[in-house]
């Protein structure tokens, strides 16, 4: 990656750690101002490798040429990207060795700018933006906000876990490519009165996570989700919904393209029959201390969407999950068969680490001939990376 020399530099070696993290092999080259913010040993220690700065610095050239390290390179990220470093990009300028490895790069190119706002908005820095853009540069954010420079707009680093997801979902190899993902996620709030709801305690961090594996693989993907705290992963687009009806309806648009239907949603099942107009008030019920709330079944979303896809014939996989609190296999056989789907992911939902709001998740694949695979507890991201593991299997397997 190049690091140029912008005040949000120092947010960088952070930035590389959740690189690494994730897998990544990171080597860092700076421009000669980039080190007036963040230290090249930083980058270094965080890294593991040598840093590059000086184009001309016989024992670094020595070490892996700049050519070599253009070739060596999947993507190149420059973050931060200063308004001085587009400008050179954009003519061309191989004056340092930035621009020499920037120029001599056949990898794609990522540049995340940050900058004051008045220098982001002018005319040369948005001419520059706009020909990279042409020539086939990404870029992510600039975001609004406070800035280090005291002005308030465009022009902050975005967010360097953003960054990150980015990164990864331009380097994940594309085995989805062609696929058109639609997954739910998320509980459902069904009114009682226009302040109060029925809902559950899915926090929607499950049918996330399979979305945003997804979309790395190179799917098209659609997240239908419930009210949530989680942002829309990359490469996602995401409709937010409430009400089961709406999830409803937002599938059954989404459905005609889907290749790939996962029912992570925990849509309530149950629905007030008739929810007040007007809030309820404490005194409504007179003198008796309880009242009764009269709740009706809402549409099976999966059942639905599986009956269409066996009618239809056209090859969509269809997987569902059953969060159960007894006799999960049972229940996940009986879910598998009922509701057409191809695969259930089964979790009980009372194991400590499983289930709703928690990072991890305890789940067992049951498979289209009531088999099953138990997985140990992992984190959700792991969990949806096996998934889709397994839902390639079945796709090669079907065609
Ligand atoms: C304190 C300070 C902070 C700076 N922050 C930024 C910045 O955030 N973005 C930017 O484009 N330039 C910023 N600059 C200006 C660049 O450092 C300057 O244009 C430099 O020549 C960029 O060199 P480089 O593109 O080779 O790294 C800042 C300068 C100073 C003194």
């Amino acid at each position: 990656m190049v690091i140029s020399g912008g005040i949000a530099a120092y947010k960088i070696p952070d930035l590389v750690r959740t690189l690494v993290r994730a897998g990544l092999v990171v080597r860092c080259v700076m421009t000669r101002s980039a080190a007036q913010f963040v230290t090249p040993l930083a980058l270094q220690t965080v890294s593991g490798h040598p840093v590059r700065a000086d184009l001309f610095d016989a024992s670094e050239e020595g070490a892996i040429d700049h050519i070599a390290l253009a070739d060596w390179a999947d993507l190149v990220l420059v973050a931060p990207a200063t308004a001085s470093l587009l400008a050179r990009m954009s003519h061309g300028l191989a004056d340092e060795l930035a621009g020499t490895l920037l120029l001599a790069t056949r990898a794609p190119v990522l540049a995340a700018p940050a900058m004051n706002v008045n220098m982001w908005r002018h005319p040369a820095t948005q001419e520059n933006v706009e020909r990279l853009r042409r020539r086939g540069v990404r870029f992510i954010g600039p975001e609004t906000g406070a800035l280090a420079c005291g002005w308030e707009g465009e022009g902050r680093l975005a967010d360097p876990a953003v960054i990150a997801a980015e990164v990864e979902l331009l380097l994940a190899p594309k085995r989805l490519a062609g696929e058109v993902v639609v997954v739910t996620a998320g509980g459902t709030r069904e009114p009682i009165d226009p302040v109060r709801v029925v809902a559950n305690r899915s926090s929607g961090k499950m049918g996330t996570a399979v979305a945003a594996e997804a979309a790395r693989r190179g799917a098209r993907v659609v997240l239908i989700s419930g009210p949530t705290a989680l942002a829309a992963p990359a490469g996602v687009h995401r409709v937010l919904v409430e009400t089961a009806s709406e999830m409803r309806a937002a599938v059954q648009a989404e459905l005609g393209a889907c290749t790939i239907f996962v029912a992570a949603a925990a849509v309530s099942d149950f629905r007030p029959l008739a929810p007040a107009a007007d809030k309820i008030k404490k005194d409504s019920i007179g003198e008796a201390s309880r009242m009764v709330l009269e709740l009706e079944r809402t549409p099976d979303i999966l059942a639905e969407v599986g009956e269409a896809s066996a009618r239809e014939g056209g090859g969509r996989l269809v997987v569902g999950f059953a969060a159960e609190t007894r006799d999960l296999l049972a229940a996940a056989r009986r879910k598998l068969e009922q509701k057409r789907c191809h695969l259930i992911v089964a979790n009980d939902v009372t194991r400590e680490g499983s289930g709703f709001d928690v990072d991890t998740n305890v789940v067992s694949f049951v498979g289209p001939g009531g088999e099953v695979e138990e997985l140990s507890m992992r984190s959700k991201r792991e969990v949806a990376e096996r998934l889709l593991d397994r839902i390639e299997k079945l796709r090669g397997e079907r065609s």
